[in-house]
Protein backbone atom coordinates (compact mmCIF):
# COMPACT_ATOMS: atom_id res chain seq x y z
CA UNK A 1 0.00 0.00 0.00
CA UNK A 2 1.52 3.06 -0.64
CA UNK A 3 2.10 5.31 2.28
CA UNK A 4 -0.64 8.38 2.33
CA UNK A 5 1.00 11.68 2.63
CA UNK A 6 -0.76 15.14 2.69
CA UNK A 7 0.20 17.24 -0.17
CA UNK A 8 -0.04 20.61 0.83
CA UNK A 9 1.06 22.68 -2.47
CA UNK A 10 -0.85 22.48 -5.44
CA UNK A 11 -0.55 26.21 -6.45
CA UNK A 12 1.70 28.00 -8.73
CA UNK A 13 4.49 29.92 -6.97
CA UNK A 14 5.19 33.93 -7.64
CA UNK A 15 7.28 36.31 -5.60
CA UNK A 16 6.99 33.93 -2.67
CA UNK A 17 3.40 33.53 -2.65
CA UNK A 18 1.32 30.45 -3.80
CA UNK A 19 -1.00 31.60 -6.31
CA UNK A 20 -3.65 30.10 -8.73
CA UNK A 21 -3.25 30.47 -12.64
CA UNK A 22 -4.06 33.47 -14.32
CA UNK A 23 -6.73 30.77 -16.32
CA UNK A 24 -7.84 28.98 -12.98
CA UNK A 25 -7.45 26.17 -15.13
CA UNK A 26 -5.90 22.84 -13.19
CA UNK A 27 -4.55 19.62 -14.76
CA UNK A 28 -4.30 16.34 -12.54
CA UNK A 29 -1.49 14.46 -11.45
CA UNK A 30 -1.46 11.17 -11.57
CA UNK A 31 0.22 7.94 -9.32
CA UNK A 32 1.74 5.41 -11.82
CA UNK A 33 0.97 3.02 -9.55
CA UNK A 34 -2.85 2.14 -10.28
CA UNK A 35 -3.11 5.58 -12.44
CA UNK A 36 -5.45 7.43 -9.55
CA UNK A 37 -5.20 11.62 -9.56
CA UNK A 38 -3.40 12.05 -6.36
CA UNK A 39 -4.30 16.22 -6.93
CA UNK A 40 -5.28 18.79 -9.04
CA UNK A 41 -2.45 21.47 -10.06
CA UNK A 42 -2.56 25.03 -10.84
CA UNK A 43 -1.63 24.98 -14.47
CA UNK A 44 0.26 27.67 -15.81
CA UNK A 45 0.46 29.19 -18.97
CA UNK A 46 2.14 32.52 -20.85
CA UNK A 47 0.21 34.42 -18.93
CA UNK A 48 1.50 33.02 -15.50
CA UNK A 49 5.38 33.03 -17.48
CA UNK A 50 5.03 36.50 -17.53
CA UNK A 51 4.41 37.35 -14.26
CA UNK A 52 6.96 35.34 -12.67
CA UNK A 53 9.37 36.57 -15.21
CA UNK A 54 8.44 40.52 -13.71
CA UNK A 55 8.29 38.98 -10.34
CA UNK A 56 12.36 37.65 -10.89
CA UNK A 57 12.93 40.56 -13.06
CA UNK A 58 12.22 42.86 -9.76
CA UNK A 59 14.35 40.36 -7.43
CA UNK A 60 17.60 40.81 -9.79
CA UNK A 61 16.47 44.68 -10.04
CA UNK A 62 20.24 46.28 -9.41
CA UNK A 63 18.97 47.71 -5.88
CA UNK A 64 17.32 44.53 -5.18
CA UNK A 65 18.28 42.73 -1.43
CA UNK A 66 19.27 39.90 -3.71
CA UNK A 67 21.93 41.48 -5.52
CA UNK A 68 23.26 43.60 -2.98
CA UNK A 69 23.01 40.56 -0.54
CA UNK A 70 26.96 39.68 -0.03
CA UNK A 71 27.90 36.47 -1.79
CA UNK A 72 28.61 34.78 1.67
CA UNK A 73 25.05 35.49 2.91
CA UNK A 74 23.86 34.09 -0.25
CA UNK A 75 25.59 30.98 0.46
CA UNK A 76 24.12 30.73 4.09
CA UNK A 77 20.56 30.75 2.55
CA UNK A 78 21.74 27.69 0.01
CA UNK A 79 22.67 25.25 3.51
CA UNK A 80 19.82 26.87 5.55
CA UNK A 81 17.27 25.64 2.04
CA UNK A 82 19.33 22.33 2.09
CA UNK A 83 19.09 22.12 5.83
CA UNK A 84 15.06 22.65 5.44
CA UNK A 85 15.42 19.35 2.77
CA UNK A 86 17.04 17.48 5.10
CA UNK A 87 15.10 17.90 8.25
CA UNK A 88 11.61 16.83 5.53
CA UNK A 89 14.27 14.78 3.52
CA UNK A 90 11.21 11.54 4.33
CA UNK A 91 8.44 13.64 2.92
CA UNK A 92 9.62 14.64 0.15
CA UNK A 93 11.05 11.11 -1.15
CA UNK A 94 7.17 10.10 -0.45
CA UNK A 95 6.21 12.77 -2.57
CA UNK A 96 8.58 11.54 -5.20
CA UNK A 97 7.60 7.76 -5.01
CA UNK A 98 4.00 8.84 -5.30
CA UNK A 99 4.03 11.30 -7.96
CA UNK A 100 6.85 9.24 -9.90
CA UNK A 101 6.68 5.91 -9.30
CA UNK A 102 10.72 5.09 -8.08
CA UNK A 103 11.11 3.00 -5.56
CA UNK A 104 11.06 4.84 -1.98
CA UNK A 105 14.92 3.77 -1.53
CA UNK A 106 15.97 5.68 -4.67
CA UNK A 107 13.65 8.93 -3.61
CA UNK A 108 15.90 8.83 -1.08
CA UNK A 109 19.23 8.86 -2.31
CA UNK A 110 18.06 11.73 -4.64
CA UNK A 111 17.12 13.60 -1.91
CA UNK A 112 20.39 13.11 -0.59
CA UNK A 113 22.31 13.72 -3.50
CA UNK A 114 19.71 17.06 -4.14
CA UNK A 115 21.25 18.20 -0.14
CA UNK A 116 25.08 17.35 -1.12
CA UNK A 117 24.53 19.18 -4.51
CA UNK A 118 23.34 22.08 -2.80
CA UNK A 119 26.13 22.35 -0.40
CA UNK A 120 28.30 21.67 -3.14
CA UNK A 121 27.07 24.91 -4.88
CA UNK A 122 26.54 26.95 -1.26
CA UNK A 123 30.20 26.87 -1.39
CA UNK A 124 31.11 28.52 -4.87
CA UNK A 125 29.05 31.79 -3.68
CA UNK A 126 31.91 33.60 -2.97
CA UNK A 127 34.70 32.39 -4.82
CA UNK A 128 33.57 33.03 -8.48
CA UNK A 129 36.37 34.96 -9.21
CA UNK A 130 37.56 37.23 -12.58
CA UNK A 131 40.68 37.17 -13.39
CA UNK A 132 43.73 40.44 -13.92
CA UNK A 133 44.93 40.25 -16.92
CA UNK A 134 48.09 41.96 -18.44
CA UNK A 135 47.66 44.40 -21.07
CA UNK A 136 50.98 46.55 -20.41
CA UNK A 137 51.71 49.32 -18.17
CA UNK A 138 49.55 51.86 -19.29
CA UNK A 139 46.20 50.26 -18.46
CA UNK A 140 44.97 47.91 -15.93
CA UNK A 141 42.56 45.65 -17.43
CA UNK A 142 40.17 42.81 -15.33
CA UNK A 143 37.25 40.67 -15.57
CA UNK A 144 33.82 40.05 -13.61
CA UNK A 145 31.53 37.37 -13.75
CA UNK A 146 28.32 38.17 -13.63
CA UNK A 147 25.09 36.48 -12.92
CA UNK A 148 23.27 36.30 -16.66
CA UNK A 149 20.24 37.40 -14.83
CA UNK A 150 16.61 35.93 -15.36
CA UNK A 151 16.89 32.29 -16.31
CA UNK A 152 14.13 29.97 -17.35
CA UNK A 153 14.53 26.26 -16.46
CA UNK A 154 12.61 23.37 -17.75
CA UNK A 155 12.86 19.98 -16.31
CA UNK A 156 11.65 16.26 -16.64
CA UNK A 157 9.86 13.85 -14.51
CA UNK A 158 12.49 11.17 -14.27
CA UNK A 159 14.24 12.87 -11.29
CA UNK A 160 12.03 15.49 -10.28
CA UNK A 161 13.62 16.83 -7.17
CA UNK A 162 16.93 16.04 -8.31
CA UNK A 163 16.66 17.64 -11.71
CA UNK A 164 15.45 21.10 -9.89
CA UNK A 165 18.32 20.82 -7.61
CA UNK A 166 20.94 20.59 -10.44
CA UNK A 167 19.08 23.84 -12.01
CA UNK A 168 18.51 26.01 -8.79
CA UNK A 169 21.95 24.82 -7.63
CA UNK A 170 24.26 26.63 -10.38
CA UNK A 171 21.66 29.55 -10.52
CA UNK A 172 21.32 30.52 -7.00
CA UNK A 173 24.94 30.54 -6.34
CA UNK A 174 26.02 32.82 -9.40
CA UNK A 175 23.02 35.14 -8.06
CA UNK A 176 20.43 34.76 -11.03
CA UNK A 177 16.67 34.70 -10.06
CA UNK A 178 15.00 32.05 -12.04
CA UNK A 179 11.40 30.35 -13.44
CA UNK A 180 11.59 26.71 -13.60
CA UNK A 181 8.59 24.66 -14.86
CA UNK A 182 8.93 21.00 -13.44
CA UNK A 183 7.47 18.62 -16.00
CA UNK A 184 3.71 17.99 -16.10
CA UNK A 185 3.68 14.54 -14.65
CA UNK A 186 5.39 15.33 -11.36
CA UNK A 187 4.97 18.83 -10.30
CA UNK A 188 4.34 17.97 -6.87
CA UNK A 189 8.30 18.16 -5.17
CA UNK A 190 8.89 21.01 -6.69
CA UNK A 191 6.01 23.00 -5.16
CA UNK A 192 7.41 21.82 -1.96
CA UNK A 193 10.89 23.24 -2.89
CA UNK A 194 9.30 26.32 -3.41
CA UNK A 195 7.67 26.53 0.05
CA UNK A 196 11.32 25.61 1.64
CA UNK A 197 12.88 28.16 -0.31
CA UNK A 198 10.37 30.88 1.21
CA UNK A 199 11.06 29.42 4.62
CA UNK A 200 14.87 29.39 3.92
CA UNK A 201 14.64 33.38 3.29
CA UNK A 202 15.17 33.72 -0.03
CA UNK A 203 13.79 37.09 -1.28
CA UNK A 204 10.36 37.29 -3.60
CA UNK A 205 10.99 36.57 -7.08
CA UNK A 206 14.41 34.80 -6.68
CA UNK A 207 12.66 31.45 -7.19
CA UNK A 208 8.92 30.83 -9.00
CA UNK A 209 8.01 27.94 -9.97
CA UNK A 210 4.74 27.44 -13.18
CA UNK A 211 3.78 24.37 -13.38
CA UNK A 212 1.85 23.45 -16.57
CA UNK A 213 2.63 21.52 -20.15
CA UNK A 214 5.20 21.94 -22.37
CA UNK A 215 3.67 23.17 -25.62
CA UNK A 216 2.14 26.12 -23.53
CA UNK A 217 4.25 27.04 -20.24
CA UNK A 218 7.42 25.52 -21.49
CA UNK A 219 7.20 27.19 -24.93
CA UNK A 220 6.48 30.54 -23.06
CA UNK A 221 10.17 30.39 -21.39
CA UNK A 222 11.49 29.28 -24.25
CA UNK A 223 10.01 32.39 -26.38
CA UNK A 224 10.42 34.38 -23.79
CA UNK A 225 11.87 37.89 -24.29
CA UNK A 226 13.77 39.16 -21.31
CA UNK A 227 14.46 35.73 -20.10
CA UNK A 228 18.30 35.74 -20.78
CA UNK A 229 19.18 31.54 -20.62
CA UNK A 230 17.14 28.84 -20.91
CA UNK A 231 18.24 25.37 -19.02
CA UNK A 232 16.55 22.35 -20.08
CA UNK A 233 16.69 18.37 -19.71
CA UNK A 234 14.11 16.38 -21.87
CA UNK A 235 14.41 14.93 -25.28
CA UNK A 236 16.38 15.46 -28.14
CA UNK A 237 13.24 16.52 -30.03
CA UNK A 238 12.09 19.39 -27.55
CA UNK A 239 15.98 20.34 -26.91
CA UNK A 240 15.62 21.33 -30.82
CA UNK A 241 12.66 23.20 -30.10
CA UNK A 242 14.16 24.75 -27.14
CA UNK A 243 17.10 25.79 -29.21
CA UNK A 244 15.05 27.12 -31.94
CA UNK A 245 12.76 29.72 -29.85
CA UNK A 246 15.61 31.05 -28.73
CA UNK A 247 16.84 31.92 -31.81
CA UNK A 248 13.56 33.11 -32.61
CA UNK A 249 13.10 35.51 -29.81
CA UNK A 250 16.20 37.26 -27.76
CA UNK A 251 19.35 34.67 -28.47
CA UNK A 252 18.84 33.76 -24.79
CA UNK A 253 21.89 31.44 -23.75
CA UNK A 254 21.08 27.59 -24.14
CA UNK A 255 22.28 25.06 -21.98
CA UNK A 256 20.50 21.17 -22.63
CA UNK A 257 20.90 18.01 -21.34
CA UNK A 258 18.95 15.45 -23.55
CA UNK A 259 18.41 11.81 -24.23
CA UNK A 260 21.36 9.15 -24.55
CA UNK A 261 21.90 5.85 -25.96
CA UNK A 262 24.73 4.84 -23.90
CA UNK A 263 27.48 2.15 -24.47
CA UNK A 264 28.86 -0.06 -21.82
CA UNK A 265 31.56 -2.33 -23.42
CA UNK A 266 32.34 -5.43 -22.07
CA UNK A 267 35.99 -7.08 -22.62
CA UNK A 268 36.77 -10.51 -22.02
CA UNK A 269 38.89 -10.08 -19.21
CA UNK A 270 36.45 -8.85 -17.27
CA UNK A 271 34.84 -11.02 -13.87
CA UNK A 272 31.78 -11.85 -15.99
CA UNK A 273 28.85 -11.67 -13.20
CA UNK A 274 30.71 -8.62 -11.58
CA UNK A 275 30.54 -6.84 -15.01
CA UNK A 276 27.01 -8.71 -15.49
CA UNK A 277 25.73 -6.37 -12.04
CA UNK A 278 27.28 -3.81 -13.04
CA UNK A 279 25.50 -4.01 -16.51
CA UNK A 280 22.35 -4.71 -14.99
CA UNK A 281 22.35 -1.90 -12.72
CA UNK A 282 23.34 0.68 -15.40
CA UNK A 283 20.32 -0.34 -17.72
CA UNK A 284 17.34 -0.91 -14.90
CA UNK A 285 18.48 2.35 -12.44
CA UNK A 286 15.19 4.03 -12.21
CA UNK A 287 13.38 1.71 -13.90
CA UNK A 288 15.34 3.21 -17.18
CA UNK A 289 14.16 6.14 -17.01
CA UNK A 290 17.77 7.51 -17.05
CA UNK A 291 19.13 9.69 -19.76
CA UNK A 292 22.73 7.98 -18.93
CA UNK A 293 21.38 4.55 -19.18
CA UNK A 294 23.41 1.92 -20.42
CA UNK A 295 21.00 1.09 -22.76
CA UNK A 296 23.96 -0.88 -25.31
CA UNK A 297 25.31 -3.17 -23.91
CA UNK A 298 28.35 -4.13 -25.83
CA UNK A 299 30.01 -8.08 -24.78
CA UNK A 300 33.22 -9.57 -26.28
CA UNK A 301 32.42 -12.81 -28.04
CA UNK A 302 34.26 -14.97 -25.90
CA UNK A 303 32.50 -14.10 -22.62
CA UNK A 304 29.07 -13.29 -24.51
CA UNK A 305 26.94 -16.73 -24.13
CA UNK A 306 27.78 -16.85 -20.00
CA UNK A 307 26.99 -12.84 -19.82
CA UNK A 308 23.84 -13.20 -21.36
CA UNK A 309 22.99 -15.76 -18.73
CA UNK A 310 23.96 -13.83 -16.11
CA UNK A 311 22.38 -10.87 -17.15
CA UNK A 312 18.59 -13.27 -17.89
CA UNK A 313 19.31 -14.51 -13.71
CA UNK A 314 19.75 -10.57 -12.39
CA UNK A 315 16.37 -9.45 -14.92
CA UNK A 316 14.39 -12.62 -13.60
CA UNK A 317 15.46 -11.91 -9.92
CA UNK A 318 13.97 -8.13 -9.91
CA UNK A 319 11.19 -7.62 -7.87
CA UNK A 320 8.42 -5.66 -9.65
CA UNK A 321 5.55 -3.71 -7.82
CA UNK A 322 4.67 -1.20 -5.45
CA UNK A 323 7.27 0.91 -5.35
CA UNK A 324 6.96 1.87 -1.18
CA UNK A 325 7.48 -1.40 -0.35
CA UNK A 326 11.19 -2.12 0.50
CA UNK A 327 11.51 -5.25 -1.14
CA UNK A 328 10.33 -3.98 -4.57
CA UNK A 329 13.22 -3.02 -6.97
CA UNK A 330 11.49 -2.07 -9.53
CA UNK A 331 8.16 0.64 -9.91
CA UNK A 332 5.94 1.52 -12.23
CA UNK A 333 7.19 3.59 -15.90
CA UNK A 334 5.59 7.04 -15.71
CA UNK A 335 2.38 7.29 -17.52
CA UNK A 336 0.63 5.67 -20.50
CA UNK A 337 2.83 6.99 -23.33
CA UNK A 338 5.82 5.74 -21.63
CA UNK A 339 4.14 2.56 -21.15
CA UNK A 340 2.87 2.32 -24.92
CA UNK A 341 6.76 3.18 -25.90
CA UNK A 342 8.47 1.09 -24.00
CA UNK A 343 6.09 -1.96 -24.68
CA UNK A 344 6.11 -0.65 -28.75
CA UNK A 345 10.07 -1.18 -28.34
CA UNK A 346 9.95 -4.18 -27.39
CA UNK A 347 8.06 -5.43 -29.71
CA UNK A 348 10.14 -3.98 -32.19
CA UNK A 349 12.76 -5.84 -30.82
CA UNK A 350 11.13 -9.34 -31.33
CA UNK A 351 9.68 -8.61 -34.68
CA UNK A 352 13.65 -7.80 -35.67
CA UNK A 353 15.12 -10.99 -34.63
CA UNK A 354 16.03 -10.50 -30.93
CA UNK A 355 16.27 -12.73 -28.47
CA UNK A 356 13.51 -12.31 -25.56
CA UNK A 357 15.71 -14.06 -22.36
CA UNK A 358 13.82 -12.41 -19.90
CA UNK A 359 10.14 -10.25 -19.59
CA UNK A 360 8.88 -9.13 -22.99
CA UNK A 361 5.66 -8.11 -21.50
CA UNK A 362 3.59 -5.53 -19.43
CA UNK A 363 3.57 -6.46 -15.62
CA UNK A 364 0.06 -6.58 -14.44
CA UNK A 365 -2.87 -4.55 -15.73
CA UNK A 366 -2.99 -1.79 -13.28
CA UNK A 367 -0.20 1.14 -13.40
CA UNK A 368 2.57 1.40 -15.99
CA UNK A 369 4.50 -1.34 -14.90
CA UNK A 370 6.67 -3.16 -17.65
CA UNK A 371 8.88 -6.60 -17.34
CA UNK A 372 12.41 -6.11 -16.84
CA UNK A 373 13.15 -7.62 -20.01
CA UNK A 374 16.60 -8.75 -21.82
CA UNK A 375 17.30 -9.21 -25.19
CA UNK A 376 20.04 -10.94 -26.36
CA UNK A 377 21.33 -11.49 -30.60
CA UNK A 378 20.84 -7.64 -30.61
CA UNK A 379 22.40 -6.05 -33.85
CA UNK A 380 23.08 -2.34 -34.24
CA UNK A 381 20.31 -1.64 -37.39
CA UNK A 382 17.51 -2.77 -34.69
CA UNK A 383 15.37 0.05 -33.52
CA UNK A 384 16.13 -1.35 -29.77
CA UNK A 385 19.69 -0.46 -30.76
CA UNK A 386 19.11 2.27 -32.12
CA UNK A 387 16.30 4.65 -30.45
CA UNK A 388 16.25 5.66 -26.53
CA UNK A 389 13.66 3.18 -25.36
CA UNK A 390 13.89 5.21 -21.50
CA UNK A 391 12.15 1.73 -19.98
CA UNK A 392 14.04 -1.50 -18.10
CA UNK A 393 15.03 -3.06 -21.54
CA UNK A 394 18.64 -4.18 -22.09
CA UNK A 395 19.81 -4.83 -25.56
CA UNK A 396 22.96 -7.24 -25.42
CA UNK A 397 25.14 -6.89 -28.67
CA UNK A 398 28.11 -8.44 -29.25
CA UNK A 399 31.59 -7.36 -30.43
CA UNK A 400 35.69 -8.49 -31.23
CA UNK A 401 37.74 -6.34 -31.75
CA UNK A 402 38.62 -2.90 -30.14
CA UNK A 403 38.57 -0.83 -33.08
CA UNK A 404 35.13 -2.41 -34.14
CA UNK A 405 33.10 -1.81 -30.72
CA UNK A 406 34.88 2.13 -30.83
CA UNK A 407 33.31 2.50 -34.01
CA UNK A 408 30.25 0.81 -33.37
CA UNK A 409 29.69 2.53 -29.71
CA UNK A 410 30.29 6.18 -31.53
CA UNK A 411 27.73 5.52 -34.68
CA UNK A 412 24.93 7.22 -32.94
CA UNK A 413 23.94 11.12 -33.04
CA UNK A 414 24.23 10.73 -29.05
CA UNK A 415 26.85 11.20 -26.91
CA UNK A 416 26.30 11.54 -23.16
CA UNK A 417 27.69 8.80 -21.08
CA UNK A 418 29.83 5.48 -21.75
CA UNK A 419 31.31 2.89 -20.16
CA UNK A 420 33.99 0.10 -20.34
CA UNK A 421 34.54 -3.07 -18.33
CA UNK A 422 38.43 -4.38 -18.55
CA UNK A 423 41.48 -5.14 -15.83
CA UNK A 424 43.57 -3.66 -18.93
CA UNK A 425 44.48 -0.16 -18.25
CA UNK A 426 45.53 0.31 -22.01
CA UNK A 427 42.35 -0.59 -23.50
CA UNK A 428 40.36 1.42 -20.87
CA UNK A 429 42.19 4.06 -21.40
CA UNK A 430 41.67 3.79 -25.72
CA UNK A 431 38.23 3.06 -24.91
CA UNK A 432 37.95 6.34 -22.84
CA UNK A 433 39.96 8.63 -25.78
CA UNK A 434 38.25 7.34 -28.66
CA UNK A 435 34.21 7.12 -27.39
CA UNK A 436 32.14 10.00 -28.33
CA UNK A 437 30.63 10.73 -24.92
CA UNK A 438 30.56 13.31 -21.97
CA UNK A 439 31.50 10.66 -19.18
CA UNK A 440 33.32 7.38 -19.24
CA UNK A 441 33.23 5.17 -16.28
CA UNK A 442 35.52 2.55 -16.28
CA UNK A 443 34.83 -0.73 -14.02
CA UNK A 444 31.78 1.31 -12.73
CA UNK A 445 29.02 3.45 -13.92
CA UNK A 446 26.75 6.38 -13.09
CA UNK A 447 29.74 7.79 -10.85
CA UNK A 448 27.92 11.03 -11.27
CA UNK A 449 29.03 13.58 -8.53
CA UNK A 450 27.63 17.20 -7.59
CA UNK A 451 32.16 18.68 -8.22
CA UNK A 452 32.03 16.04 -11.69
CA UNK A 453 30.81 17.87 -15.26
CA UNK A 454 27.94 16.17 -16.12
CA UNK A 455 26.20 16.80 -20.42
CA UNK A 456 26.74 15.47 -23.75
CA UNK A 457 28.73 15.32 -27.46
CA UNK A 458 26.76 15.39 -29.92
CA UNK A 459 22.64 15.73 -29.63
CA UNK A 460 22.78 14.60 -26.50
CA UNK A 461 22.85 18.61 -25.24
CA UNK A 462 25.02 21.70 -25.29
CA UNK A 463 27.19 22.82 -21.77
CA UNK A 464 27.67 20.70 -18.62
CA UNK A 465 25.92 20.60 -15.11
CA UNK A 466 27.47 20.31 -12.23
CA UNK A 467 31.05 20.93 -11.24
CA UNK A 468 32.56 24.45 -11.76
CA UNK A 469 31.57 23.96 -15.87
CA UNK A 470 27.72 24.27 -14.28
CA UNK A 471 28.52 27.57 -12.84
CA UNK A 472 29.85 28.97 -16.36
CA UNK A 473 26.26 28.50 -18.14
CA UNK A 474 25.00 31.30 -15.66
CA UNK A 475 27.26 33.26 -15.76
CA UNK A 476 28.15 36.58 -18.72
CA UNK A 477 31.79 37.79 -18.76
CA UNK A 478 32.32 41.53 -18.48
CA UNK A 479 36.18 42.94 -19.09
CA UNK A 480 37.09 46.11 -17.72
CA UNK A 481 39.73 48.21 -19.27
CA UNK A 482 41.48 51.05 -17.33
CA UNK A 483 44.08 53.53 -19.01
CA UNK A 484 46.39 54.43 -16.21
CA UNK A 485 47.72 57.90 -17.17
CA UNK A 486 51.21 58.99 -16.08
CA UNK A 487 50.89 61.27 -12.96
CA UNK A 488 53.67 64.01 -13.34
P1 LIG B 1 9.86 16.13 -23.10
O1 LIG B 1 11.14 16.58 -23.64
O2 LIG B 1 8.62 16.36 -23.91
O3 LIG B 1 9.59 16.81 -21.66
C1 LIG B 1 10.59 17.34 -20.82
C2 LIG B 1 10.16 18.72 -20.33
O4 LIG B 1 10.00 19.59 -21.44
C3 LIG B 1 8.80 18.72 -19.62
O5 LIG B 1 8.82 19.67 -18.58
C4 LIG B 1 7.85 19.18 -20.72
O6 LIG B 1 6.67 19.79 -20.23
C5 LIG B 1 8.71 20.19 -21.44
N1 LIG B 1 8.32 20.46 -22.82
C6 LIG B 1 7.67 19.63 -23.69
N2 LIG B 1 7.47 20.25 -24.87
C7 LIG B 1 7.99 21.50 -24.75
C8 LIG B 1 8.09 22.62 -25.63
N3 LIG B 1 7.60 22.59 -26.86
N4 LIG B 1 8.73 23.75 -25.18
C9 LIG B 1 9.24 23.80 -23.95
N5 LIG B 1 9.15 22.78 -23.06
C10 LIG B 1 8.54 21.64 -23.46
O7 LIG B 1 9.98 14.60 -22.76
P2 LIG B 1 8.81 13.53 -22.53
O8 LIG B 1 7.72 13.75 -23.53
O9 LIG B 1 8.45 13.55 -21.11
O10 LIG B 1 9.58 12.18 -22.87
C11 LIG B 1 9.87 11.84 -24.23
C12 LIG B 1 11.21 11.18 -24.33
O11 LIG B 1 12.23 12.09 -23.97
C13 LIG B 1 11.42 10.00 -23.40
O12 LIG B 1 10.90 8.83 -23.93
C14 LIG B 1 12.91 9.97 -23.28
O13 LIG B 1 13.44 9.28 -24.39
C15 LIG B 1 13.31 11.43 -23.37
N6 LIG B 1 13.56 12.03 -22.04
C16 LIG B 1 14.85 12.33 -21.68
C17 LIG B 1 15.12 12.85 -20.43
C18 LIG B 1 16.49 13.16 -19.98
O14 LIG B 1 16.78 13.08 -18.80
N7 LIG B 1 17.39 13.57 -20.85
C19 LIG B 1 14.05 13.07 -19.44
C20 LIG B 1 12.73 12.79 -19.94
C21 LIG B 1 12.52 12.28 -21.19
MG1 LIG C 1 6.96 15.28 -24.72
Amino acid sequence: MAKQVQIKYTQLFIDNEFVDAVSGRKFSTVNPSNGKVIAEIAEGDKADVDKAVEAAKRAFNRNSKWRKMNPYIRGQLMHKFADLVTRDLEYIATLETLDNGKTYASAVEDVQASVATLRYYAGWCDKIQGSTIPTGDTSVTFTRKEPVGVVGQIIPWNYPFLMLVWKWGPALATGCTLVLKPAEQTPLSALYAAALAKEAGFPAGVVNIIPGYGPTAGAAIAEHPEINKVAFTGSTEVGHAVMAASAKSNLKRVSLELGGKSPLVIFDDADVKEAAGIAHNAIFGNHGQNCCAGSRTFVHSKIYDEFVKQAKQLALNRKVGDPFDSKTDQGPQIDQEMLDKVIGLINSGKQQGAVVQAGGIRHGDTGYFVQPTVFSNVTDEMKIAKEEIFGPVQAILKFDTMDEVIERANRTNYGLASGVITKNINKALEFAQAVEAGSVWVNCYDAVTPQTPFGGFKQSGIGRELGEEGLNEYLEIKTVSINVTKSN
